[in-house]
């Protein structure tokens, strides 16, 4: 069996759906439900006695510790953390007590019942660390997309929290031959995605006929994939990744953030015109810059593509088209997670 943290949060439910999809294999979810965990990203999985959830934080070392030793699993896959860059502008201290010293805790309780293993299980252990594109920091137009080698130059609070998390992987590899594996990926979208985040926050707004934020000119690239081709990735690195090894996961998909916000506001032109024949594109407006806002983020994703011999199943163009619908269909999982909580998190980033 696997242990998954994180699973109630958008690319973590994602993962366990499409696993527990094509496999038998139970995962233990382990989540602290946090403002971005929600169980209702795993609705479908209700009657699925493969899924089974405990709520709890990875820092919780006697409880990683009583989980491991339950359950015995043959590997760890960890998705817990903050991943909102705006929230750690106003606030980074979560992000050092779950991204760094809640990965120490995890990481380290791995090692200690991975210690004690056989020497078959040991082998066949993974520690597998889901981490971000933007630990490589920011590049200029014309640069080469990020490599597995390029250097780290976090800029953000959150980032330079992964890149710390990463750091201690690498080193517990390098140091005591722990089994890890670490996966450096772009900006995703897809379902249950908490509308925080640029795609859904501008669907969710566009239909309420509220304005659509663009920070500063709009003109930052992203590199965006569909979640559900990030989770096969992850699939790929935790089957045939080498023990030790970084991955990047791109989609070949480098976009503005104002190309996005058009390609979203004309899909709904499409697919739910307004009532007075204008385009939603009229609802766009700028807003002042994020701090330290990078401005370019590229994935070279040949290392996987050719070892593992992964590549994305979606276009933007149908992964948005996808995302654009489910978000329409499931509205009521809009409103329930749009909940107080949210409503004061809006309040004080879009004054
Ligand atoms: P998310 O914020 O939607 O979900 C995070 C989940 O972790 C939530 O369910 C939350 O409750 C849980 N969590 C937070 N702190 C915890 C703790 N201390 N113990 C246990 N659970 C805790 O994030 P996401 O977008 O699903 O991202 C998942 C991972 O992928 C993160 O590590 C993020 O850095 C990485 N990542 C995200 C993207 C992206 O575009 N969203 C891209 C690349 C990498
Ligand atoms: P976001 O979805 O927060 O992801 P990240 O910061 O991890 O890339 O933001 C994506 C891009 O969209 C980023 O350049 C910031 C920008 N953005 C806006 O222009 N307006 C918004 O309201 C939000 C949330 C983001």
């Amino acid at each position: 069996m696997l242990i998954v943290t994180g699973g109630a949060g958008f690319i973590g439910s994602n993962f366990i759906i499409d696993w527990l999809a094509q496999n038998d294999e139970i995962i233990i979810n382990l989540d602290k439900l946090t403002y971005a965990g929600n169980l209702q990203n795993l609705t479908t999985l209700e009657s699925n006695k493969n899924h089974v959830f405990v709520q709890g934080d990875i820092g919780d070392a006697a409880l990683i510790d009583s989980l491991l030793k339950k359950h015995k699993p043959r590997a760890i896959i960890n998705f817990a953390a903050e991943s909102h860059v705006d929230r750690s502008i106003h606030g980074p201290e979560e992000f050092i007590l779950t991204n760094i010293v809640g990965t120490y805790h995890l990481i380290e309780s791995a090692r200690c019942y991975w210690n004690n293993l056989s020497d078959e299980e040991k082998n066949d252990f993974r520690f597998l660390h889901v981490s971000t594109d933007e630990v490589y920091g920011s590049l200029e137009p014309d640069d080469a997309a990020f490599t597995e080698s390029h250097s780290y130059q976090p800029n953000s609070p959150y980032s330079a929290s992964k890149a710390s998390s990463d750091h201690l992987v690498r080193a517990y590899h390098h140091t005591y031959g722990f089994p890890v594996l670490t996966t450096n990926c772009s900006n995703n979208y897809g379902p249950y995605q908490f509308p925080e985040k640029l795609i859904p926050l501008v669907l969710h707004n566009a239909i309420r006929g509220k304005d659509l934020p663009i920070y500063g000119d709009g003109q930052q690239v992203r590199d965006w994939l569909y979640v559900s081709d990030h989770c096969s990735a992850i699939r790929s690195v935790l089957n045939s990744g080498r023990s030790g090894e970084v991955y990047n996961i791109g989609g070949l998909n480098e976009k503005t953030n104002l190309e996005i916000v058009y390609s979203l506001c004309d899909i709904l032109d499409e697919v739910l015109p307004k009532n007075d024949g204008s385009s939603y594109r009229s609802q766009i407006i700028f807003v002042e810059d994020r701090a330290g806002h990078d401005r370019r983020y590229a994935i070279d994703a040949t290392k996987i593509e050719q070892e593992l011999n992964w590549k994305p199943s979606e276009t933007f163009d149908t992964g948005i088209k996808k995302t654009v619908q489910w978000y329409l269909n499931n509205q009521e999982w809009v409103s329930n997670v749009t909940s107080g909580a949210y409503r004061d998190w809006v309040e004080k980033q879009y004054v």
